[in-house]
């Protein structure tokens, strides 16, 4: 009986190690997330850029920027992917707690050219 817990426990913990229940399965498509916050002139991502938006704004971008590192990149290495998406959400966090510097941490990591050249399928 004892053992047979053990075993159960070690199974468990195997499991989250191996980061089986973390690969959770993202609500939105990358595709979505660039249509709602990143697509045209006067999106999300550019107004953040320029520092108009607000903290509604921002946190509407932390949420879809978590949703952007859920998924799969179509094209290029999932280790590049994770530490673009990583920043990207970093980056939204810190604009909606307003800090400084915030703003260009977002226009750095948020380079529509640096990522697609990359990770995006022509
Ligand atoms: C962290 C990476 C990343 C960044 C930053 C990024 N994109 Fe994307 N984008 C992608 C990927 C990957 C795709 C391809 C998605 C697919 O084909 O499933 C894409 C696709 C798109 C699409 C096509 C969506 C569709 O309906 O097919 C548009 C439009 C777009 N991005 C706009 C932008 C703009 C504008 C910026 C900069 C303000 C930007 N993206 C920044 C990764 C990124």
């Amino acid at each position: 009986m004892k053992l047979a817990r053990i075993f159960a426990v070690t199974a468990v913990v195997l499991a989250l190690a191996s980061g089986c229940s973390i690969h959770a399965k993202p609500d939105k498509k990358t595709k979505d997330v660039m249509e709602e916050g990143f697509k045209g002139k006067e999106s999300l991502a550019a107004r953040l850029a320029q520092g108009q938006a607000s903290s509604a704004d921002a946190l509407k971008m932390v949420e879809l920027t978590r949703q952007l590192a859920l998924n799969v990149p179509p094209k290029g290495t999932h280790q590049g992917w994770r530490t673009k998406t990583d920043a990207l959400y970093a980056a939204a966090i810190n604009l909606s707690a307003k800090k400084p510097g915030a703003v260009d941490a977002w226009k750095a990591a948020s380079n529509c050219k640096d990522c697609h050249s990359v990770h995006k399928k022509d």
